[in-house]
């Protein structure tokens, strides 16, 4: 039975019952897409083939050695639970559409895939979604990628010595365009947080049934079917049984000086006071730094962090329709846009990201989101995500703005705030947010499934 991918249950990825196809699935599946890895340290390779026969022999080589399946990871993961054992390091493969014409592919080949934000390349796309000219990108990101590689782990010195390994197996002919170095943030409850100082990585599409019955859910169903973040590989062995899923990858530098700042700005700008200046950052994010939704509580509360919510009954008064997670899941519409994020914070900090240290103390730049996802379609999950929601001012309601926190675009029109949480009486229109979040650089890629890599 080929594997479904509109099936309407959960995965119970360890049962005995499950089909066959699906187990081959499991075992040609990378890690990390239909389940977080563990990747708090992570070394991100942008590689360059210039010789097919070689960059095959590499890829190869790579999946064969060090790449593990989706079933082993979560089988590593059930066996941490019950035994303690720590999980091996995960190693990704993204590849881009040149990269699948680097590795000799010809063109029909590649328009197997179909999605055409993915055989267009990241660079071809960026009026759509109002990215900085290429010119203005870093250095690696404008050269033609053809394969993002990801090491990640728990610790720094198995992801370094790992990485070292990988570099050392790289044929000559292919030339290592950039390195990046993913370093995860926790505020003090433990929570995984972005440079903003805000949790996140909380809401997720789940596929299977363990993370699934984990979740509280009256009323947003956190279930998704496999084709949210699965497709078949199109130029695997067997693409019944072999698939893959679209990575988009971001570099996303943060101003959290400016961010913090504007927070400030805004606190002060409709007279709010106490606990109740935390509102004015959550009217941003639609989320408080905690992670507790603004739309279900006007201050935040602590404990876990929760994500069984709609914004039903919000008219834009608790939560304004323009804040970050209300503009990238309205919830109550569009479930089948939402993508499985496995982002990893970048950069450094002297400061503590999650206290209330003023704005000058914090950095301008050189820290921000490596922003990664995976997609079923790019064209109707992350293309359309960042270009008819986050960056458009008349989402869901006219006069709202763009997404304060990821839009891109012209910020001529003014908004409003509602004054009190839930309460009718808005300020006077003011000027949107400034823009403190620049993208420097990207590419779409796919990450096949081990059987086409083992196949080289
Ligand atoms: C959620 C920050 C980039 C899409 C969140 C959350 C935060 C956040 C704090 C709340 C945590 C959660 O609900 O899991 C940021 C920052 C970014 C960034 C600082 C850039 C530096 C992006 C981009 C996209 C995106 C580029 C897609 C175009 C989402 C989605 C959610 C989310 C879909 C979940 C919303 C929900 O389901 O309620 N982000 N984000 N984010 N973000 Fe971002």
């Amino acid at each position: 039975m080929p594997v479904d991918l509109e099936n309407q249950h959960p995965l119970a990825w360890d049962s005995p019952t499950l089909d066959a196809d699906t187990k081959a699935m499991l075992d040609n599946l990378q890690p990390n897409i239909l389940h977080a890895h563990v990747r708090e340290h992570m070394s991100v390779l942008l590689v360059q083939f210039n010789d097919a026969a070689e960059g095959k022999a590499f890829l190869r080589n790579l999946a064969s050695t060090k790449m593990k399946s989706a079933r082993t990871h979560l089988e590593e993961l059930r066996d941490f639970v019950v035994t303690g054992m720590e999980g091996t390091p995960y190693v990704g493969v993204g590849v881009s559409q040149a990269g699948y014409h680097a590795l000799g592919h010809s063109d029909a080949e590649v328009s197997l895939f179909a999605d055409e934000t993915f055989r267009a390349g990241m660079k071809q796309r960026i009026t759509l979604v109002s990215d900085p000219p290429v010119e203005e990108w870093e250095q690696a990101y404008r050269l033609e990628i053809h394969a993002v590689i990801l090491i990640g782990d728990a610790t720094p010195g198995t992801v370094d010595a790992l990485r070292e390994e990988i570099l050392g197996e790289l044929p000559a002919s292919a030339q290592v365009l950039g390195k990046e170095i993913g370093l995860g943030l926790r505020n003090p409850a433990g929570d995984g947080i972005e440079h903003f100082g805000y949790v996140d990585g909380r809401s997720q599409p789940l596929f299977l049934k363990d993370d699934v019955d984990a979740e509280p859910a009256t009323v947003w169903n956190p279930f998704f079917p496999l084709g949210n973040a699965l497709l078949p590989d199109p130029l695997s062995p067997n693409p019944v049984q072999h698939h893959g899923s679209y990575l988009v990858f971001r570099k996303l530098e943060q101003n959290v000086r400016a961010f913090r700042q504007i927070e400030q700005d805004l606190a002060n700008g409709l007279s709010l006071t106490g606990i109740d200046r935390e509102r004015a950052g959550a009217m941003l994010v639609g989320r408080f730094r905690d992670g507790t939704p603004l739309t279900s509580k006007p201050k935040p509360s602590g404990g876990p962090v929760p994500n069984d919510f709609v914004y039903d009954g919000d008219d834009g008064t608790r939560c304004p329709f323009s804040a970050h997670i209300r503009k990238t899941n309205p919830r109550s519409f569009g479930r089948e846009v939402l993508m499985a994020r496995r982002g990893q914070t970048y950069g450094t900090r002297t400061d503590q990201p999650w206290d209330d240290s003023p704005p000058q103390d914090r950095p301008t730049g050189g820290v921000g989101l490596l922003f990664m996802a995976f997609n079923g379609a790019l064209v109707s999950q992350f293309e359309f995500t960042q270009q008819k929601w986050a960056n458009n001012p008349k989402f869901q309601k006219p006069g709202t703005g763009l997404d304060p926190v990821i839009g891109q675009g012209p910020r001529d029109l003014q908004v409003s705030f509602p004054k009190a949480w839930g309460q009718p009486e808005l300020s006077p229109p003011q000027a949107q947010v400034a823009q403190t979040v620049t993208m420097k650089g990207g590419e779409y890629f796919f990450a096949p499934s081990l059987a086409y890599l083992r196949g080289l």
